[in-house]
């Protein structure tokens, strides 16, 4: 019986093997699908989505997962953001991640924690001093990101604390900032 299980699971297990690339101009219509079938059409309506409406993401920064056709079944994006004023009164450089999408057909085969460590390094690589994110701590806090980080900063809108997010990734970044988060890259065209 336990054979006869096994060869049962083997057969609705998915089988297709993935890769975590930078996005390119042609996966924008799939990611805008994408995210979509996922999140829904109240995606639009989100803080987050204030921030980053009229902006390119950061540099290098937009990344997808691919099946092995090539096809989007994942994708994160983190964007450039003024994280409030530091103590001496300078505005405090970080990046706001997000949306972060696995398509649901691939959820729990550790695409979203992959797309989540290669945006991590990537911002690392480039120099970045922290990321934040409105977000499940339940899912976030494996990757590093916390709460406690974010006390004195504000989302332009409404949001719940608890779900406001920050992983530092130079010790000390986000030290007495406060204030509102507020978009800071290259506009759009
Ligand atoms: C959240 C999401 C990106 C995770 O992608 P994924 O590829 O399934 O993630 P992984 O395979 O790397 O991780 C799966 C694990 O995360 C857990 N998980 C997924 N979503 C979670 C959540 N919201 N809270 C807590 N844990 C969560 C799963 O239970 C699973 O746990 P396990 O490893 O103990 O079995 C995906 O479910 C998704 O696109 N959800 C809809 C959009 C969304 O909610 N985005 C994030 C905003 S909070």
């Amino acid at each position: 019986m336990a054979a006869v299980l096994d060869t049962v699971r083997a057969f609705f297990a998915p089988t297709t093997t993935y890769t975590i690339d930078t996005e390119t101009p042609a996966d924008v219509v799939a990611r805008e699908n994408l995210l979509d079938r996922v999140m829904g059409p109240k995606r639009r309506k989100k803080s987050s989505e204030k921030i980053r409406r009229g902006r390119l993401p950061a540099e290098g920064l937009a990344l997808v997962a691919r099946d092995e056709t090539g096809h989007v079944i994942g994708t994160v994006r983190l964007w450039n953001v003024e994280a409030g004023i530091s103590q001496q009164g300078n505005p405090i450089e970080a990046l706001l991640l997000g949306p972060l999408a696995v398509d649901c057909t691939q959820e729990g085969r550790g695409i979203g924690g992959a797309l989540m460590r290669a945006a991590i390094a990537e911002a690392a690589k480039r120099g970045h001093g922290a990321i934040l994110l409105v977000g499940d701590a339940a899912y976030y806090e494996r990757f590093g990101f916390v709460a406690e980080k974010t006390r004195h900063l504000v989302m332009p809108d409404p949001f719940a604390r608890d779900r406001f997010l920050a992983l530092e990734l130079k010790p000390g970044w986000l030290d007495g900032a406060a204030g509102m988060i507020v978009a800071s890259g290259r506009k759009l065209a």
